[in-house]
């Protein structure tokens, strides 16, 4: 969408994940606070973002939206505020359907304008727009209503359009949205994690600044993967330019889930300005190559094992774009090491059952 947003994939956290419908003011500005003091904010995590259960089940008498007040007494405004004053985004939820999914609070059909005013007025700048209990017509006749609504506002608001990929929405998000999820919800496990970083690879082609093909937000943190599971999460989100939305309690991480959500050189992959999604470019069984151009001539590679042995894995230069003669130093993302050999043809390493490495390879001669 050409609202100027999203030139990089958004980073942020939100409250989906971990916390469900368990949401109230408290926490999100709890979850502010800790965004700046963990200095997560200042690597580019920048978006607090409120999922469902954030309003009332019924409109009042004008017909607008009310922040539920059990759980947001002081209202959304003063949330964007205190948010704001810390340099951060506020991100928000409705759904292009008569109710939510969680069916605890109304959706925004027929009422987008209405709802987008509001929006604006509290300063809301991240709206994620669900898909459930709708009218039955198709997603191509209810986001682009949305769009519209939120483009004559007069604020800038990302719009992340969350049709779950049913649709193949890579195929129409892009003049509607920021980004489109081009999966269903995500949970805490390697075989749903991994089936969705597959799921998202097919639309590759159409990620670009402006518009990201999303496979839902980080699980890192939550408790359900390993250490090099989360590690090969957050390494395929990266490198598949997906948003990066945080979706643990950042009040209180293991030192494990910060190095992996604070690595910055992983993070400076996924906001690489060229913004190519890798792709799969080989695939023998277990063992995976993924890959994406980045810019100053670099290459982002992903070895990949999904097996549950041992196994030691190749990127091939003519897999990766590249002359097979061609000279290239490899530096290992996740070790913070460039290797002390340089390397010609190919790479090779030795991978851990459900682990990956992620190189950036700089070709030097
Ligand atoms: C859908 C979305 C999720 C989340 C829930 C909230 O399932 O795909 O990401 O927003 O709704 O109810």
């Amino acid at each position: 969408l050409s609202n100027g947003l999203g030139m990089t994939p958004p980073m942020g956290w939100n409250s989906w994940n971990h916390f469900g419908c368990n949401i109230d003011e408290k926490m999100i500005r709890e979850t502010a606070d800790a965004l700046v003091s963990t200095g997560l904010s200042k690597l580019g995590y920048e978006y607090v973002n409120i999922d469902d259960c954030w309003a009332e089940i019924s409109r009042d008498d004008k017909g607008n939206l009310v922040p539920k007040k059990s759980t947001f007494p002081s209202g959304i405004k003063a949330l964007a505020d205190y948010v704001h004053k810390k340099g951060l985004k506020l991100g928000i939820y409705s759904d292009a359907g008569y109710f939510t999914c969680s069916r605890r609070m109304p959706g925004s059909l027929g009422y987008e304008e209405q709802d987008a005013e509001t929006f604006a007025s509290w300063g809301i700048d991240y709206l994620k727009y669900d898909n459930c209990n709708n009218d039955g017509s198709k997603p191509t006749q209810r986001y682009p209503v949305m769009t519209r609504a939120l483009m004559k506002v007069g604020r800038p608001i990302f719009f992340s359009l969350c049709e779950w990929g049913d649709m193949h929405p890579a195929e129409w998000g892009a003049p509607l949205g920021n980004s489109w999820r081009t999966t269903n919800d995500i949970s805490d496990n390697w075989e749903s994690m991994i089936s969705r970083a597959d799921q998202n690879e097919i639309y590759a082609e159409y990620a670009r600044p402006g518009g990201w093909n999303d496979p839902d937000m980080l699980e890192v943190g939550n408790g359900g993967m390993t250490k090099d599971e989360y590690i090969v999460h957050f390494s395929l989100w990266a490198i598949s330019k997906a948003p990066l939305l945080l979706g643990c309690d950042i009040r209180n991480m293991t030192r494990e889930t910060m190095d992996i959500i604070t690595n910055k050189e992983v993070i400076a992959v996924n906001q690489d300005p060229y913004g190519f999604q890798a792709k799969k470019v080989r695939m023998e069984g277990d063992q995976e190559i993924w890959s994406a151009p980045l810019s100053g001539y670099k290459i982002a590679v992903v070895l990949l094992n999904r097996g549950p042995v041992r196994y030691s894995t190749t990127a091939r230069w003519d897999d990766i774009g590249l002359d097979p003669k061609t000279v290239v130093q490899a530096r290992d993302l996740w070790e913070h090491k460039t290797l002390k050999t340089t390397f010609v043809g190919n790479l090779t390493a030795t991978l851990r059952p459900h682990s990956c490495k992620l190189y950036v390879l700089k070709p030097i001669a």
